[in-house]
C-alpha cells in the first residue's frame, strides 16, 4: 500500500518535471528554439510561425521561391543574417536604389521613399547609424534623407567636373572613389530611423553618372563603384541589390510619441519578471537612442547562447573557456561558472598562463643549499687554516726547546760544517752580552729557518 503511493507520487513528480521542463524554456507554447528559412537560421525572439516571436519580429518566410527567402514584412528586405550577439540584422533591399519619382515629366530630380521596416509602434528596426552610409550619385545633385515631420536628417551633393559633361564616364575619379567629386558622395546616418523620405533635388547639369540615392552597408560601394558609376550600365545598376544592416530591439518605441517627447533612457523594465531577459546570466542593455527607446539581452560574460531564452532551452550557458582553442594555459585549467583559472600543476607554484611553474619552496631550499655551502667551506678553511697555524706554532715551540737545550752541540755542529753562516756569528767571540744574545737568536733563526727550508 505504501510502496504504490511511493510508486504513484515519484511518477507524479516525474510528469511535473516532465512538464516543467517543456513550459519552462521562456518560448511560446509548441514553438522551436529556432527554425530555418532557405540557409538563414531564425532563433527567438524572431520567429517564422504564427505566435512564435516577441512583438514585432514575426519574419516571414516565402517559400514560393527556391530557396525561400526570409523578408521582413510585406518589403523589400531580404533578411540574410540575424545576430543575436550585436542585435542586428543584415539584410538586402532587393529593389536596389531608392524609387526616384519625378517631380514632373521633364524633371530629373523627384522624391520617394526608402523602407519598409515599419514606422513607430513597435517595430524593432532602425538603420544602423553606425554600420551605413547615405550614397549618393550624379552629377551636380543633391540627395537628402527626412524624417517624417519633414525635418532633414542628412545630405549630401556630388559634384563632377565639367568637362565629364562631355566625355562618355567621369573621369576625375581619384583614390577615394566617392569622396563629393567625381559624381558621388556619401555621409553617415546620424538618426536610425526605420524608414526616410528621399528626395533628389533638379539637377541643372546631367553628367555621365546615374542619378541614385541609396543606404547602403559601408564599404558595399566602394567594392562596385565602376559599375555604379557607368552610366551605360544605369538600368541594371539601379536594381542592384543593396545591403544594409539593421538595428534591433526589444520594446521598440519612437521618442516622439504624438508629438509628445518620451524620454525613457533606462528602457529595461524594473520589474525582472517582465522582461525578455530571462535569467541572471542574460543581462538587460538599454538600447534607446536618438529615434526610440527599447532594450536588448546579453549573455554576462563568460557565458553564450540565446539571451532571450532559459537555460534549457539553449539560453545563456556558461563557456568552457578550458576547452576553447584560444585559452592558453601551461598549468592546470579549470573552469568555473563565468570564468577560469589557470594554476600551476601541484607542489608547484609561480604564473601558469605563461608556464612558469616551478617547484615549490626551490627557491629557499637552493638559498640554503647555497648559504650552507659556503658557510661549510668557510668553516673547513678556517679549520684547516687554524690547526695549520697550532701545528706550526706547536713544531716551533719544539724546535726551540730542542734547540735550546742542544745549543753547544749545534753550535759545533754548525761552526764545523756551515762556515759560510759567519754573517749570524760576529768573528769576535764573547765581547758583550748583547752580542751574545744577537749571535744566539741568528743561530737560532738559521736553525728554524734551515728546518723549515731543508737544504
Ligand atoms: C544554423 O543552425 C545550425 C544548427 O542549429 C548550425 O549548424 C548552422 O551552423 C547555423 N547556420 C548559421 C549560418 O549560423
Ligand atoms: C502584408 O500584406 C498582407 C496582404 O496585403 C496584409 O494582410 C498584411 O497585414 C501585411 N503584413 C505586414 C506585416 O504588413
Ligand atoms: C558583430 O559586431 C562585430 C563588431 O562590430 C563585428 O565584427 C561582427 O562582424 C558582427 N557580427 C555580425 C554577425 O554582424
Ligand atoms: C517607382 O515608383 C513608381 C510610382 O510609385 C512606380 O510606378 C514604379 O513602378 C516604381 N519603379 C520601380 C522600379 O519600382
Ligand atoms: C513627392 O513629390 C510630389 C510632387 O512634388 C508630392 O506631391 C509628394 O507629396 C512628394 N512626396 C513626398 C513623400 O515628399
Ligand atoms: C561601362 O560599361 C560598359 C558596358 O559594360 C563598358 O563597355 C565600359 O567600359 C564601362 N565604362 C567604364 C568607365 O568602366
Ligand atoms: C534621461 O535623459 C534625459 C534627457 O537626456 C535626462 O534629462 C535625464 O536625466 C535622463 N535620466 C536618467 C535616469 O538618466
Ligand atoms: C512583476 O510582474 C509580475 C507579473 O506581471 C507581477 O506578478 C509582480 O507583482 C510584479 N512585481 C512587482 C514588484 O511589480
Ligand atoms: C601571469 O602572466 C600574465 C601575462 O604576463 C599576466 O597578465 C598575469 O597577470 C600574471 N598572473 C599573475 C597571477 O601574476
Amino acid at each position: 500500500m505504501a510502496a504504490t503511493a511511493a510508486v504513484a507520487l515519484l511518477l507524479l513528480q516525474q510528469l511535473w518535471s516532465a512538464e516543467a521542463q517543456v513550459w519552462d524554456t521562456g518560448l511560446p507554447q509548441g514553438c522551436p528554439e529556432s527554425d530555418k528559412c532557405g540557409n538563414v537560421n531564425v532563433s527567438f525572439p524572431f520567429g517564422i510561425r504564427a505566435g512564435c516571436s516577441l512583438r514585432g519580429f514575426q519574419l516571414i518566410c516565402d517559400t514560393t521561391r527556391n530557396p525561400p527567402r526570409l523578408m521582413i514584412g510585406n518589403g523589400t528586405l531580404q533578411v540574410l543574417e540575424i545576430s543575436l550577439a550585436n542585435s542586428t540584422v543584415r539584410a538586402t533591399d532587393i529593389a536596389g536604389a531608392v524609387n526616384i519619382t519625378n517631380a514632373n515629366d521633364g524633371g530629373l530630380g523627384g522624391n520617394g521613399t526608402w523602407g519598409g521596416v515599419g514606422d513607430g509602434d513597435g517595430s524593432p528596426y532602425v538603420v544602423s547609424e553606425s554600420r551605413n552610409k547615405l550614397v549618393v550619385t550624379g552629377c551636380n545633385t543633391m540627395g537628402i534623407l527626412f524624417g517624417k515631420n519633414g525635418n532633414a536628417i542628412v545630405g549630401c551633393s556630388p559634384f563632377c567636373s565639367i568637362n565629364d559633361y562631355w566625355a562618355s564616364s567621369v573621369t576625375s575619379i581619384s583614390g577615394d572613389k566617392c569622396s563629393g567629386v567625381g559624381g558621388c558622395c556619401q555621409m553617415p546616418i546620424p538618426i536610425g530611423r526605420p524608414n526616410y523620405h528621399v528626395k533628389l533635388s533638379d539637377q541643372v547639369m546631367s553628367g555621365q553618372v546615374p542619378n541614385a540615392v541609396r543606404i547602403a552597408e559601408m564599404g558595399w560601394f566602394e567594392e562596385h563603384a565602376a559599375e555604379l558609376l557607368n552610366k551605360s550600365l544605369t538600368d541594371t545598376s539601379l536594381k542592384m541589390p543593396v545591403p544594409v544592416v539593421l538595428e534591433w530591439a526589444v520594446a521598440s518605441y519612437p521618442v516622439i510619441l504624438s508629438g509628445v517627447p518620451q524620454y525613457d533612457n533606462s528602457s529595461c523594465p524594473t520589474n525582472t519578471s517582465k522582461s525578455a531577459c530571462k535569467v541572471l546570466n542574460s543581462q538587460c542593455h538599454n538600447a534607446a537612442g536618438n529615434y526610440r527607446s527599447g532594450y536588448v539581452c546579453r549573455c554576462q560574460e563568460g557565458y553564450e547562447g540565446n539571451p532571450y531564452l532559459l537555460p534549457n532551452a539553449g539560453g545563456c550557458q556558461d563557456i568552457d573557456e578550458c576547452k576553447l582553442s584560444g585559452t592558453v594555459c601551461f598549468g592546470e585549467c579549470i573552469n568555473t561558472p563565468g570564468s577560469f583559472f589557470c594554476q600551476c600543476p601541484h607542489g608547484t607554484s609561480g604564473n601558469a598562463t605563461i608556464g612558469d611553474c616551478r617547484k615549490s619552496y626551490t627557491g629557499l631550499s637552493v638559498g640554503i643549499g647555497v648559504g650552507s655551502g659556503a658557510g661549510l667551506l668557510v668553516v673547513a678553511l678556517g679549520a684547516f687554516f687554524l690547526t695549520r697555524k697550532i701545528k706550526r706554532r706547536r713544531a716551533r715551540m719544539l724546535r726551540l726547546t730542542f734547540f735550546r737545550q742542544n745549543r753547544g752541540h749545534l753550535l759545533q755542529q754548525l761552526k764545523s760544517k756551515e762556515n759560510h753562516v759567519s754573517w749570524s756569528i760576529p768573528a769576535s767571540e764573547g765581547t758583550s752580552s748583547i752580542d751574545e744574545s744577537t749571535r744566539q737568536y741568528s743561530l737560532e733563526e738559521e736553525y728554524l729557518l734551515s728546518s723549515r727550508y731543508p737544504r
